[in-house]
């Protein structure tokens, strides 16, 4: 039996409606500021429908774009501004940062009250002491996603592919939180296949396309794919889609230059997984969600309700 499709989109939009519900009933304005430096396209697809989401769900947007020969100092002092004024709750910088910035010095110049990305170091460290924290917007989603499935997460085997601070690290934390028995793997791990295929929910989040296969799968496994990267080449398509989804992926290719595709080849997924998130339509559509749900939050938290 094919594996059961994991839809964003619903998930995403209830989550939207409860936001915006709570915002409804709050006598002020949550206020999130988005600050982007020069002109990644990727970025400015992610910052517009970060804003647009704000605004429709009745909250006060902010964005900040600057030039990418911005100095470190000047940047500084944007956050630091941002920090000081009582109409902005939360503050997202971002990434990635052109090379000459330390972005370590800017993600930790953030309030922590306010930073609704939950990368700075007391969010990080009170989220592994399980202390409330802002958390980090993807693997919150993906939590999300699978209690909102009915995916049971306590007491069964989760295994991370991955361990960036964006996604792979937070995301143990969150399912540890959740009583999962969890393994992280990276590309130091042995035998890949042997562990991830123990997995009842295995997480891709390691940024390479197609990369998990059907050997890594094991059978009836709830699989999570975080990735987002751009596939140009017709003949890897030609691996990683069935025959039904092919024509419009190659039509993409040729209108666009390339599709998007996750860390996870999803023809064999389809083929061994339970269920799985399609890309697009699965994890993606969650992140803005969760920022949304973030910002609220840490305006509750710091002004009360
Ligand atoms: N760039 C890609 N993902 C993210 C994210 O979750 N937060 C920020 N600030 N930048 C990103």
């Amino acid at each position: 039996m094919p594996a059961q499709l994991l839809q964003g989109k619903p998930i995403a939009e209830a989550i939207k409606s409860e936001v915006a519900a709570e915002v409804m009933g709050l006598h002020f304005r949550p206020g999130l500021a988005v600050v982007r430096v020069g002109e990644d396209p990727a970025s400015a697809v992610y910052v517009g429908s970060k804003v647009r989401t704000t605004e429709e769900l009745g909250m006060y947007s902010e964005h900040i774009h600057m030039q990418p020969d911005i100095t470190q100092a000047e940047l500084l002092n944007i956050v630091r501004e941002l920090n000081a004024r009582n109409d902005i709750d939360g503050i997202l910088v971002q990434l990635p940062l052109p090379g000459h910035i330390n972005d370590r010095e800017i993600l930790e110049a953030i309030d922590p009250a306010k930073d609704v990305d939950g990368f700075h170091p007391m969010n990080v460290g009170r989220l592994s002491q399980g202390l409330e924290s802002l958390v980090p917007c993807t693997p919150a989603g993906v939590i999300e996603i699978l209690k909102r499935s009915n995916i049971e997460i306590a007491g069964r085997h989760a295994v991370v592919i991955g361990r960036s601070n964006i996604v792979g690290k937070p995301m143990a934390m969150l399912l540890l939180q959740e009583n999962a028995t969890v393994t992280i793997c990276h590309s130091r791990t042995r035998d890949l296949p042997a562990i991830t295929r123990q997995a009842d929910i295995l997480i891709a989040a390691i940024g390479r396309a197609g990369f998990v296969r059907g050997e890594h799968i094991g059978e009836n496994a709830a699989v999570v794919d975080v990735g987002i990267n751009n596939v140009s080449d017709k003949d890897f398509a030609a691996e990683l889609f069935s025959e039904e989804d092919l024509p419009k992926r190659l039509a993409a290719i040729e209108k666009r230059g390339f599709t998007l595709v996750g860390d996870v080849n999803p023809k064999e997924a389809m083929e061994r997984a339970g269920s799985f998130t399609p890309v697009p339509g699965g994890v993606g559509l969650l992140t803005v969600a969760m920022l949304m749900k973030n910002t609220v939050a840490a305006a509750v938290m710091r002004r009360g309700a």
